[in-house]
């Protein structure tokens, strides 16, 4: 099968986010299930830098107004096509947002260019390429579908995953007659959007298949509080609407190899957790101390429950905590953890921008992963956690609940929790969680236990790559050879 992944974000090339993470992990995974994937993303700087020696395949003299040309090459085992359209990309620092912080005011044709580009991809723009099926990842992807059921017929399918509602890519109507599609796609049935245009309901409406990265949340979205205005479009096609659990790189996320570690460990040799956990506590500003190390390494927005946890801060270092805080987002939030820092010295500890490498050691060697998200699709960080021997205390929402087992006394008993989750995401939950966790941790027997038990879930991506094979076969009519009982 031949599939074309569409994204704004592959780690390694360009990263703000799980989406990449899980754009990047995908076709080696995929690759396992007879799945050949290239994925196109738009030519930032990062990208066209690592690229290096790659072959132009295409050459657009009006790609919306400007000039472009499709690279093709291959990074770290991907094959990527890469739009190359330096009016559009080729701008310094994040993706989306200027100088300033502001949203590009062209994200609308951006984003529009590289969805038009992946649908003419998948008519065959490129001699010797044609993709089955193209898999469209959030907004910045949500008008690919829109092109396909608009174009000139054929057997091209989408599949439209939705990463996070929160982002929906949504314009006025002065943006429609420049997308290049007909009038009456500026329907219900189409792109319009409350009297405007919205990406990605236009790919949750256009899409053959809609999936989303968890079971709840794909249960969450068709309610009004998380389906943010596209619950009854949801509900609408319902049949047609799948949670797929995000899975982690193994490899690249991986305790017993992992270069970022300042001492690399097993489930056999927790001890060697011990060296990262006073690399962190340097790092981060931190007195030396046994005591249980919180740590946080996120977004720091509303969607996050950062605030949450900050109110939490004081009883989390009465109890004997210390907290390391790896995340930069909402001003108001770094500060509000900068405030803590300076009211408790040596216990907490903010490091603020984005850092790969200290990510990784955070986990190797921090106690417990706080992820108190108000709402979460699936989540990465718990997952990481759990693969590190890092007990995820999570709320009970999206992937949250579906990665983690409650440590209640039923689940202690049966000998299956791997961490703590708490609900509604409040700071007396939290606060109740905190203490929980706390007591759980003076148990040394019963925390190890819970950490081997957490290094050996299964957090791969065998069966939701399997999963989406399955997806993609059935919309290109043909039956998985591991499916066909019948
Ligand atoms: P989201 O995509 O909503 O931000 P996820 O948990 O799915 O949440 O993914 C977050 C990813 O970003 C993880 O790989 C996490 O390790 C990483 N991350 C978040 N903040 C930072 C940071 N400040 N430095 C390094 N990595 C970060
Ligand atoms: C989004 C979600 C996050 C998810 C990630 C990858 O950024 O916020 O929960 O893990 O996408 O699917």
């Amino acid at each position: 099968m031949e599939v074309l992944s569409v994204a704004s974000e592959v780690y390694p090339l360009i990263k703000t986010g799980g989406l990449a993470d899980v754009v990047g992990a995908l076709p080696a995974a995929l690759a396992q299930n007879g799945v050949s994937m290239r994925t196109l993303l738009p030519g930032y700087p990062a990208v066209t830098a690592k690229l290096g020696a790659a072959r132009e395949v295409h050459h657009f003299d009006d790609l919306f107004g400007v000039t472009g040309r499709l690279l093709a090459g291959r990074v770290d085992g991907m094959d990527l096509i890469v739009l190359d359209a330096p009016v559009l990309y080729d701008r310094p620092g994040n993706p989306y947002v200027g100088p300033e912080g502001w949203d590009w005011p062209d994200n609308w044709k951006r984003f529009a260019a590289l969805s038009w580009v992946a649908s003419e991809l998948g008519l065959g723009l490129v001699e010797g390429y044609k993709p089955q099926v193209i898999h469209a990842h959030d907004w910045q992807a949500g008008l690919v579908p829109a092109y396909v059921k608009y174009g000139p017929s054929s057997t091209l399918k989408t599949v439209m995953t939705v990463h996070n509602m929160a982002f929906q890519g949504t314009y006025g109507y002065d943006i429609f007659p420049q997308l290049r599609l007909p009038q009456h796609a500026f329907s219900v049935e189409g792109v319009e959007y409350y009297g405007g245009v919205g990406y990605l309901k236009a790919g949750v409406e256009c899409a053959d298949v809609v999936t989303t990265v968890s079971p709840t949340y794909a249960a969450e979205i068709r309610t009004p509080a998380f389906g943010m205005g596209l619950d009854g479009l949801l509900n609408n096609r319902s049949e047609t609407v799948f949670g797929v659990l995000n899975g982690i790189d193994m490899e690249a996320w991986n305790p017993a190899t992992d270069m970022s570690l300042k001492s690399t460990y097993t489930a056999n040799s927790l001890m060697g957790r011990n060296a990262n956990k006073a690399a962190i506590q340097e790092a981060f500003g931190l007195e030396p101390s046994t005591g249980p190390l919180f740590a946080v390494v996120s977004r720091l927005t509303w969607q996050k429950g950062i605030d949450l946890l900050v109110n939490t801060i004081d009883l989390l270092v009465e109890g004997g905590g210390q907290l390391a805080v790896l995340g930069s987002g909402e001003a108001e939030l770094e500060n509000a953890v900068r405030g803590a820092a300076m009211r408790h010295p040596g216990r907490v500890g903010l490091v603020t921008g984005y850092n790969e490498q200290l990510s990784h050691l955070v986990q190797g060697g921090a106690d417990v992963m706080v992820v108190p998200s108000r709402f979460e699709p699936c989540g990465l960080t718990q997952l990481y956690a759990l693969r590190y021997g890092c007990i995820p205390l999570v709320s009970r929402v999206g992937g949250l609940n579906d990665t983690v087992i409650d440590a209640n006394v039923a689940a202690l008993q049966a000998e299956v929790a791997t961490g703590v989750q708490f609900a509604p995401p409040s700071e007396d939950a939290l606060a109740n969680a905190i203490r929980r966790t706390l007591a759980l941790f003076a148990d040394d027997k019963t925390w190890k236990k819970m950490q081997r038990r957490g290094m050996k879930s299964d957090v791969s991506w065998e069966t939701s790559a399997a999963r989406y094979a399955e997806l993609y076969a059935s919309l290109i009519g043909l039956k998985r050879d591991d499916t066909a009982d019948d």
